[in-house]
Protein backbone atom coordinates (compact mmCIF):
# COMPACT_ATOMS: atom_id res chain seq x y z
CA UNK A 1 0.00 0.00 0.00
CA UNK A 2 1.24 3.53 -0.57
CA UNK A 3 -0.82 6.16 0.74
CA UNK A 4 0.11 10.32 0.21
CA UNK A 5 -1.38 12.32 2.32
CA UNK A 6 -2.10 16.57 2.27
CA UNK A 7 -3.13 18.77 4.33
CA UNK A 8 -2.96 19.38 8.63
CA UNK A 9 -2.07 16.77 10.87
CA UNK A 10 -5.65 15.67 11.28
CA UNK A 11 -5.10 14.28 8.10
CA UNK A 12 -1.61 13.11 8.81
CA UNK A 13 -3.24 11.32 11.48
CA UNK A 14 -6.25 9.58 9.37
CA UNK A 15 -3.10 8.47 7.06
CA UNK A 16 -1.37 6.41 9.70
CA UNK A 17 -4.94 5.03 11.22
CA UNK A 18 -5.17 3.95 7.81
CA UNK A 19 -1.81 2.56 7.47
CA UNK A 20 -2.74 0.05 10.95
CA UNK A 21 -5.76 -0.95 9.66
CA UNK A 22 -5.06 -1.99 6.51
CA UNK A 23 -1.50 -3.27 8.24
CA UNK A 24 -4.22 -5.72 10.02
CA UNK A 25 -5.35 -6.88 6.75
CA UNK A 26 -1.31 -7.94 5.35
CA UNK A 27 -0.57 -4.97 3.00
CA UNK A 28 2.49 -3.70 3.58
CA UNK A 29 3.79 0.04 3.31
CA UNK A 30 5.82 0.85 0.08
CA UNK A 31 8.24 3.35 -0.39
CA UNK A 32 6.56 4.64 -4.32
CA UNK A 33 3.25 3.78 -5.88
CA UNK A 34 4.61 1.94 -8.42
CA UNK A 35 5.45 -0.99 -5.85
CA UNK A 36 1.97 -0.43 -4.65
CA UNK A 37 -1.31 -3.19 -4.93
CA UNK A 38 -3.57 -0.44 -3.47
CA UNK A 39 -2.56 3.60 -3.68
CA UNK A 40 -4.63 5.96 -1.36
CA UNK A 41 -4.72 9.51 -1.97
CA UNK A 42 -5.91 11.12 1.66
CA UNK A 43 -7.31 14.33 -0.11
CA UNK A 44 -7.68 17.80 1.46
CA UNK A 45 -9.50 20.50 0.45
CA UNK A 46 -8.58 23.36 2.51
CA UNK A 47 -7.44 25.92 -0.02
CA UNK A 48 -6.98 25.81 -4.00
CA UNK A 49 -8.02 23.45 -5.87
CA UNK A 50 -8.13 20.33 -4.00
CA UNK A 51 -10.32 18.26 -7.02
CA UNK A 52 -8.14 19.29 -9.46
CA UNK A 53 -5.00 17.94 -7.25
CA UNK A 54 -6.45 14.63 -6.90
CA UNK A 55 -7.31 14.38 -10.72
CA UNK A 56 -3.78 15.14 -11.47
CA UNK A 57 -2.14 12.67 -8.87
CA UNK A 58 -4.68 9.77 -10.01
CA UNK A 59 -3.26 11.05 -13.48
CA UNK A 60 -0.12 9.33 -12.91
CA UNK A 61 -1.41 6.35 -11.79
CA UNK A 62 -3.08 5.87 -15.58
CA UNK A 63 -0.29 3.94 -16.57
CA UNK A 64 0.27 1.63 -13.92
CA UNK A 65 -3.93 0.69 -13.65
CA UNK A 66 -3.62 -0.02 -17.31
CA UNK A 67 -0.36 -2.48 -16.89
CA UNK A 68 -1.78 -3.72 -13.35
CA UNK A 69 -5.65 -4.38 -13.31
CA UNK A 70 -5.61 -5.64 -9.99
CA UNK A 71 -4.02 -1.78 -8.56
CA UNK A 72 -6.57 -0.31 -6.67
CA UNK A 73 -6.81 3.43 -6.31
CA UNK A 74 -9.03 4.86 -3.48
CA UNK A 75 -9.97 8.68 -2.57
CA UNK A 76 -10.30 9.61 1.36
CA UNK A 77 -9.84 12.81 3.75
CA UNK A 78 -12.20 16.18 2.33
CA UNK A 79 -12.58 15.84 -0.92
CA UNK A 80 -13.75 12.32 -0.60
CA UNK A 81 -16.13 14.06 1.87
CA UNK A 82 -16.90 16.68 0.18
CA UNK A 83 -17.62 15.17 -3.45
CA UNK A 84 -18.72 12.30 -2.44
CA UNK A 85 -20.14 9.46 -5.45
CA UNK A 86 -19.21 12.78 -7.95
CA UNK A 87 -15.79 12.30 -7.23
CA UNK A 88 -15.38 8.61 -8.77
CA UNK A 89 -18.17 9.79 -12.11
CA UNK A 90 -15.84 12.52 -12.69
CA UNK A 91 -12.57 10.05 -12.19
CA UNK A 92 -13.20 6.93 -13.51
CA UNK A 93 -10.10 5.36 -12.71
CA UNK A 94 -10.70 5.39 -8.94
CA UNK A 95 -11.96 2.65 -6.87
CA UNK A 96 -13.33 3.70 -3.58
CA UNK A 97 -14.09 6.77 -2.24
CA UNK A 98 -14.14 7.14 1.95
CA UNK A 99 -15.02 10.04 3.87
CA UNK A 100 -13.83 11.88 7.15
CA UNK A 101 -16.00 9.62 9.49
CA UNK A 102 -15.84 6.22 7.62
CA UNK A 103 -12.23 5.54 7.96
CA UNK A 104 -12.98 2.63 10.27
CA UNK A 105 -14.89 1.11 7.49
CA UNK A 106 -11.83 0.98 4.94
CA UNK A 107 -10.64 -2.75 5.50
CA UNK A 108 -14.45 -3.98 4.56
CA UNK A 109 -14.39 -1.43 1.73
CA UNK A 110 -11.19 -2.57 0.47
CA UNK A 111 -11.58 -5.86 0.98
CA UNK A 112 -15.44 -5.28 -1.67
CA UNK A 113 -12.70 -3.18 -4.16
CA UNK A 114 -10.33 -6.35 -4.60
CA UNK A 115 -13.54 -8.40 -5.05
CA UNK A 116 -14.54 -5.75 -8.18
CA UNK A 117 -17.01 -3.90 -6.01
CA UNK A 118 -16.40 -0.46 -5.77
CA UNK A 119 -18.28 1.80 -3.05
CA UNK A 120 -18.50 5.10 -1.46
CA UNK A 121 -18.78 5.61 1.67
CA UNK A 122 -19.53 9.06 2.97
CA UNK A 123 -22.11 9.51 5.83
CA UNK A 124 -21.45 11.32 8.72
CA UNK A 125 -21.82 9.74 12.34
CA UNK A 126 -23.28 12.20 14.03
CA UNK A 127 -23.08 10.21 18.04
CA UNK A 128 -22.04 12.20 20.79
CA UNK A 129 -19.61 11.11 22.05
CA UNK A 130 -17.44 9.51 19.50
CA UNK A 131 -15.47 6.88 20.08
CA UNK A 132 -11.86 6.58 18.10
CA UNK A 133 -8.66 4.83 20.33
CA UNK A 134 -6.10 6.30 18.89
CA UNK A 135 -4.60 3.46 16.02
CA UNK A 136 -0.50 3.67 15.58
CA UNK A 137 2.15 1.73 14.16
CA UNK A 138 5.02 2.72 15.91
CA UNK A 139 4.10 5.77 18.20
CA UNK A 140 7.95 6.49 19.07
CA UNK A 141 7.76 9.40 21.05
CA UNK A 142 5.77 12.25 20.32
CA UNK A 143 2.32 11.07 18.93
CA UNK A 144 -1.14 12.70 17.76
CA UNK A 145 -4.52 11.65 19.84
CA UNK A 146 -7.70 13.11 18.87
CA UNK A 147 -10.29 14.72 21.08
CA UNK A 148 -12.34 16.54 19.09
CA UNK A 149 -13.88 16.02 16.14
CA UNK A 150 -15.68 18.71 13.85
CA UNK A 151 -16.49 21.93 13.85
CA UNK A 152 -19.87 24.18 14.46
CA UNK A 153 -17.97 27.28 14.56
CA UNK A 154 -19.01 28.57 10.61
CA UNK A 155 -16.26 31.15 10.02
CA UNK A 156 -17.08 32.14 6.37
CA UNK A 157 -14.14 31.46 4.66
CA UNK A 158 -13.96 27.58 5.76
CA UNK A 159 -15.09 24.20 4.16
CA UNK A 160 -14.02 22.65 7.40
CA UNK A 161 -17.80 22.79 9.07
CA UNK A 162 -18.87 21.03 5.35
CA UNK A 163 -15.79 18.16 4.92
CA UNK A 164 -15.85 17.03 9.13
CA UNK A 165 -19.09 17.37 10.38
CA UNK A 166 -20.32 18.82 13.40
CA UNK A 167 -17.95 18.77 16.42
CA UNK A 168 -18.35 15.91 19.08
CA UNK A 169 -16.19 15.27 21.66
CA UNK A 170 -14.18 11.45 23.03
CA UNK A 171 -15.42 10.72 26.44
CA UNK A 172 -12.77 11.51 28.97
CA UNK A 173 -12.29 8.41 30.75
CA UNK A 174 -11.62 6.54 27.28
CA UNK A 175 -8.81 9.46 26.38
CA UNK A 176 -6.95 8.89 30.06
CA UNK A 177 -7.43 5.14 29.22
CA UNK A 178 -5.84 5.76 25.45
CA UNK A 179 -2.88 8.40 26.98
CA UNK A 180 -1.91 5.56 29.64
CA UNK A 181 -1.97 3.04 26.59
CA UNK A 182 0.58 5.12 24.81
CA UNK A 183 2.83 6.31 27.42
CA UNK A 184 2.89 2.49 28.27
CA UNK A 185 4.47 1.91 24.78
CA UNK A 186 7.17 4.48 25.24
CA UNK A 187 5.26 7.57 24.42
CA UNK A 188 6.63 11.14 25.65
CA UNK A 189 4.55 13.59 24.20
CA UNK A 190 0.90 14.11 23.19
CA UNK A 191 -0.53 16.16 20.85
CA UNK A 192 -4.59 16.55 21.14
CA UNK A 193 -6.06 17.26 17.76
CA UNK A 194 -9.06 18.72 17.08
CA UNK A 195 -10.47 21.32 14.84
CA UNK A 196 -11.40 23.50 17.82
CA UNK A 197 -9.83 21.93 21.13
CA UNK A 198 -10.96 24.40 23.32
CA UNK A 199 -14.56 23.46 22.78
CA UNK A 200 -14.29 19.79 24.11
CA UNK A 201 -16.75 18.83 26.39
CA UNK A 202 -16.87 15.57 28.05
CA UNK A 203 -19.92 13.55 28.65
CA UNK A 204 -19.57 14.22 32.67
CA UNK A 205 -18.97 17.99 31.76
CA UNK A 206 -15.80 18.53 31.56
CA UNK A 207 -13.93 21.16 29.68
CA UNK A 208 -10.35 21.78 27.82
CA UNK A 209 -9.00 23.41 30.82
CA UNK A 210 -10.27 20.49 33.12
CA UNK A 211 -9.21 18.03 30.55
CA UNK A 212 -5.61 19.06 30.22
CA UNK A 213 -5.32 19.53 34.26
CA UNK A 214 -6.54 15.93 34.39
CA UNK A 215 -4.61 14.52 31.82
CA UNK A 216 -1.28 16.80 33.56
CA UNK A 217 -2.28 15.01 37.02
CA UNK A 218 -3.45 11.82 36.29
CA UNK A 219 -1.55 10.26 33.81
CA UNK A 220 2.24 9.38 33.32
CA UNK A 221 2.51 11.58 29.87
CA UNK A 222 5.47 13.70 30.21
CA UNK A 223 3.95 16.46 28.07
CA UNK A 224 1.08 17.91 26.57
CA UNK A 225 0.53 20.02 23.23
CA UNK A 226 -2.45 20.56 21.35
CA UNK A 227 -3.95 22.15 18.51
CA UNK A 228 -5.89 23.97 16.82
CA UNK A 229 -7.02 26.67 19.56
CA UNK A 230 -10.23 29.30 18.95
CA UNK A 231 -9.28 32.60 20.43
CA UNK A 232 -13.25 33.09 21.20
CA UNK A 233 -12.92 29.87 23.29
CA UNK A 234 -9.47 30.25 24.76
CA UNK A 235 -10.57 31.73 28.06
CA UNK A 236 -8.60 32.63 31.52
CA UNK A 237 -9.03 28.99 33.34
CA UNK A 238 -7.20 27.99 30.42
CA UNK A 239 -4.33 30.38 30.27
CA UNK A 240 -4.47 29.47 34.44
CA UNK A 241 -4.15 25.54 34.09
CA UNK A 242 -2.04 26.14 31.56
CA UNK A 243 0.52 28.55 33.95
CA UNK A 244 0.16 26.03 36.87
CA UNK A 245 1.04 22.74 34.74
CA UNK A 246 3.92 24.26 32.86
CA UNK A 247 6.07 21.58 33.41
CA UNK A 248 4.01 19.37 31.73
CA UNK A 249 1.86 21.51 29.10
CA UNK A 250 3.59 22.97 26.57
CA UNK A 251 3.75 26.50 26.41
CA UNK A 252 3.24 26.48 22.68
CA UNK A 253 0.02 28.00 21.81
CA UNK A 254 -1.14 28.03 17.92
CA UNK A 255 -3.74 30.63 17.89
CA UNK A 256 -5.08 31.40 14.94
CA UNK A 257 -5.99 35.09 14.59
CA UNK A 258 -7.33 35.43 9.97
CA UNK A 259 -7.20 39.01 10.68
CA UNK A 260 -6.20 42.14 12.45
CA UNK A 261 -9.16 44.27 11.56
CA UNK A 262 -12.60 43.74 13.51
CA UNK A 263 -14.74 44.28 10.69
CA UNK A 264 -12.91 41.83 8.25
CA UNK A 265 -12.76 39.20 11.31
CA UNK A 266 -16.81 40.10 11.94
CA UNK A 267 -17.22 39.20 8.47
CA UNK A 268 -15.44 36.28 8.68
CA UNK A 269 -17.20 35.09 11.61
CA UNK A 270 -14.93 34.80 13.96
CA UNK A 271 -16.28 35.72 17.17
CA UNK A 272 -13.97 38.31 18.36
CA UNK A 273 -12.45 41.74 18.01
CA UNK A 274 -8.64 42.68 17.30
CA UNK A 275 -8.60 44.57 20.55
CA UNK A 276 -10.10 41.52 22.00
CA UNK A 277 -7.62 38.86 20.68
CA UNK A 278 -4.35 41.08 21.68
CA UNK A 279 -5.80 41.63 25.04
CA UNK A 280 -5.74 37.40 25.11
CA UNK A 281 -2.34 37.71 23.96
CA UNK A 282 -1.01 40.21 26.78
CA UNK A 283 -2.97 38.06 29.35
CA UNK A 284 -0.96 34.78 27.69
CA UNK A 285 2.12 36.41 28.08
CA UNK A 286 1.65 37.95 31.94
CA UNK A 287 1.31 34.37 32.88
CA UNK A 288 3.39 32.93 31.02
CA UNK A 289 6.01 35.33 30.26
CA UNK A 290 7.90 32.13 28.21
CA UNK A 291 4.62 31.19 26.06
CA UNK A 292 5.30 31.30 22.46
CA UNK A 293 2.92 31.76 19.80
CA UNK A 294 2.02 31.36 16.34
CA UNK A 295 -0.92 32.27 14.27
CA UNK A 296 -2.61 31.68 10.76
CA UNK A 297 -3.60 34.54 8.73
CA UNK A 298 -5.58 35.20 5.28
CA UNK A 299 -5.14 37.67 2.89
CA UNK A 300 -7.38 38.89 0.37
CA UNK A 301 -10.52 37.70 1.67
CA UNK A 302 -13.53 39.25 -0.01
CA UNK A 303 -13.78 42.78 1.18
CA UNK A 304 -10.45 43.46 2.66
CA UNK A 305 -8.99 46.74 1.76
CA UNK A 306 -5.62 47.76 2.09
CA UNK A 307 -6.09 49.91 5.12
CA UNK A 308 -7.78 47.22 6.34
CA UNK A 309 -4.39 44.71 5.48
CA UNK A 310 -2.85 46.96 7.04
CA UNK A 311 -4.31 46.29 10.27
CA UNK A 312 -3.43 42.93 9.97
CA UNK A 313 0.85 44.38 9.19
CA UNK A 314 0.29 46.30 12.71
CA UNK A 315 -0.84 43.81 14.36
CA UNK A 316 2.56 41.60 14.08
CA UNK A 317 4.49 44.67 15.58
CA UNK A 318 2.01 43.84 18.79
CA UNK A 319 1.80 40.43 19.57
CA UNK A 320 5.37 38.76 18.70
CA UNK A 321 4.55 35.73 16.65
CA UNK A 322 7.35 33.78 16.21
CA UNK A 323 5.68 31.44 13.54
CA UNK A 324 2.92 32.30 10.98
CA UNK A 325 1.39 30.53 8.49
CA UNK A 326 -0.69 32.84 5.92
CA UNK A 327 -2.55 32.25 2.99
CA UNK A 328 -4.29 33.53 -0.02
CA UNK A 329 -8.26 33.71 0.52
CA UNK A 330 -9.80 30.98 -1.61
CA UNK A 331 -13.21 30.60 -1.70
CA UNK A 332 -14.55 27.14 -0.84
CA UNK A 333 -17.49 25.24 -1.85
CA UNK A 334 -20.52 25.42 0.66
CA UNK A 335 -19.14 28.30 2.59
CA UNK A 336 -20.81 32.18 2.49
CA UNK A 337 -17.60 33.58 1.47
CA UNK A 338 -17.42 31.93 -2.10
CA UNK A 339 -20.93 34.33 -2.32
CA UNK A 340 -19.66 37.62 -1.11
CA UNK A 341 -19.92 39.62 -4.19
CA UNK A 342 -16.10 42.19 -3.66
CA UNK A 343 -13.72 39.25 -4.20
CA UNK A 344 -10.27 40.58 -4.04
CA UNK A 345 -8.42 39.72 -7.68
CA UNK A 346 -5.37 37.62 -7.21
CA UNK A 347 -2.80 39.78 -7.77
CA UNK A 348 -3.53 41.75 -4.66
CA UNK A 349 -3.64 38.95 -2.68
CA UNK A 350 -0.01 37.60 -3.74
CA UNK A 351 1.26 41.15 -2.94
CA UNK A 352 -0.46 41.36 0.60
CA UNK A 353 0.95 37.62 0.92
CA UNK A 354 4.14 38.38 -0.16
CA UNK A 355 4.50 41.73 2.34
CA UNK A 356 3.46 40.01 5.37
CA UNK A 357 5.69 36.70 4.62
CA UNK A 358 8.47 39.55 4.15
CA UNK A 359 7.52 41.50 7.56
CA UNK A 360 6.96 38.61 9.54
CA UNK A 361 10.54 37.05 8.56
CA UNK A 362 12.37 39.94 9.79
CA UNK A 363 10.44 40.05 13.41
CA UNK A 364 10.96 36.10 13.33
CA UNK A 365 14.95 36.46 13.02
CA UNK A 366 14.83 39.08 15.72
CA UNK A 367 12.53 37.17 18.20
CA UNK A 368 15.43 34.12 17.78
CA UNK A 369 18.38 36.20 18.94
CA UNK A 370 16.75 35.32 22.41
CA UNK A 371 17.35 31.94 22.58
CA UNK A 372 20.78 32.52 21.71
CA UNK A 373 22.61 30.69 24.26
CA UNK A 374 19.97 29.81 26.66
CA UNK A 375 19.85 26.27 27.75
CA UNK A 376 16.30 24.51 26.78
CA UNK A 377 14.66 21.57 27.69
CA UNK A 378 14.26 19.17 24.82
CA UNK A 379 13.07 16.02 24.31
CA UNK A 380 15.32 13.62 21.56
CA UNK A 381 12.92 12.20 19.28
CA UNK A 382 14.68 11.14 16.80
CA UNK A 383 18.94 10.38 15.99
CA UNK A 384 20.36 10.73 12.10
CA UNK A 385 23.31 8.39 12.12
CA UNK A 386 24.84 10.56 8.79
CA UNK A 387 25.35 13.01 10.93
CA UNK A 388 26.04 11.60 14.16
CA UNK A 389 22.95 14.32 15.45
CA UNK A 390 20.41 14.28 17.49
CA UNK A 391 16.85 15.96 17.19
CA UNK A 392 14.09 17.15 19.50
CA UNK A 393 11.79 19.85 20.34
CA UNK A 394 12.14 22.30 22.90
CA UNK A 395 9.26 22.99 25.61
CA UNK A 396 8.94 26.14 22.54
CA UNK A 397 8.29 23.71 19.93
CA UNK A 398 11.42 24.25 18.38
CA UNK A 399 13.43 21.41 16.39
CA UNK A 400 16.79 21.78 18.00
CA UNK A 401 19.63 19.40 16.42
CA UNK A 402 23.21 18.42 18.81
CA UNK A 403 25.66 16.13 18.81
CA UNK A 404 24.91 12.75 20.36
CA UNK A 405 23.69 9.13 20.16
CA UNK A 406 20.48 6.76 19.62
CA UNK A 407 20.47 6.13 23.70
CA UNK A 408 19.13 9.67 24.30
CA UNK A 409 16.04 9.15 22.05
CA UNK A 410 12.81 9.87 24.56
CA UNK A 411 15.03 11.60 27.02
CA UNK A 412 14.77 15.35 28.23
CA UNK A 413 17.84 15.90 27.87
CA UNK A 414 19.36 20.01 27.92
CA UNK A 415 20.48 21.74 25.14
CA UNK A 416 22.81 24.92 24.86
CA UNK A 417 21.54 26.60 21.90
CA UNK A 418 24.60 28.14 19.66
CA UNK A 419 22.43 29.31 16.82
CA UNK A 420 19.07 30.16 16.87
CA UNK A 421 17.10 30.56 13.22
CA UNK A 422 13.24 31.07 13.84
CA UNK A 423 12.35 27.52 13.50
CA UNK A 424 15.33 25.58 13.93
CA UNK A 425 18.06 25.30 16.49
CA UNK A 426 21.69 23.87 17.10
CA UNK A 427 23.06 23.15 20.28
CA UNK A 428 25.32 21.71 22.30
CA UNK A 429 23.93 18.89 25.37
CA UNK A 430 24.94 19.91 28.75
CA UNK A 431 25.90 17.24 30.94
N1 LIG B 1 -8.76 30.35 2.19
C1 LIG B 1 -7.52 30.55 2.71
N2 LIG B 1 -7.12 30.05 3.88
C2 LIG B 1 -8.00 29.29 4.55
N3 LIG B 1 -7.89 28.65 5.73
C3 LIG B 1 -9.05 28.01 5.97
N4 LIG B 1 -9.91 28.22 4.96
C4 LIG B 1 -9.29 29.02 4.08
C5 LIG B 1 -9.66 29.59 2.84
N5 LIG B 1 -10.87 29.41 2.32
C6 LIG B 1 -6.72 28.74 6.58
C7 LIG B 1 -7.07 29.38 7.90
C8 LIG B 1 -7.04 28.22 8.85
C9 LIG B 1 -5.97 27.36 8.23
C10 LIG B 1 -5.97 25.94 8.68
O1 LIG B 1 -6.23 27.44 6.86
O2 LIG B 1 -6.07 30.33 8.22
O3 LIG B 1 -6.71 28.61 10.18
FE1 LIG C 1 -12.77 26.29 10.08
FE2 LIG C 1 -13.40 28.26 11.79
FE3 LIG C 1 -13.93 25.68 12.42
FE4 LIG C 1 -11.37 26.54 12.35
S1 LIG C 1 -13.00 27.28 13.76
S2 LIG C 1 -12.18 24.64 11.47
S3 LIG C 1 -11.43 28.03 10.69
S4 LIG C 1 -14.87 26.85 10.76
Amino acid sequence: MFISTYGCQMNENDSERMMTLLEMMNFRPVTSPDQASLIIINSCSIREKPVHKVWSEVGRYREMKAKNPHLKIGVTGCVAQQEKEKLKLDIPLIDFVVGTDAIDQLPEVVAKAREGLNLVRARFEHQQPYHIETMVRNPGVSTFVNITKGCDNFCTFCVVPFTRGRERSRPLKHLIEDINKLTQRGVKEVTLLGQNVNSYMSECGINFAQLLKKLAVDTDVERIRYTTSHPKDFNDELIDIMATYSNKIMEYIHLPVQSGNSEVLQRMNRGYTREEYVLKAKQIFEKMPNAVLSTDIIVGFPGETEAQFQDTMTLLDEVPYENIFAFNYSPRPMTKAMRFTDQVPDEVKSDRLSRLLAKHREIAFKLAEKYQGRTLKVLVERYDSSPGQLMGRSTQNKSVYFKGNETWIGHTVDVKIATAYPLVFHGEMVQ
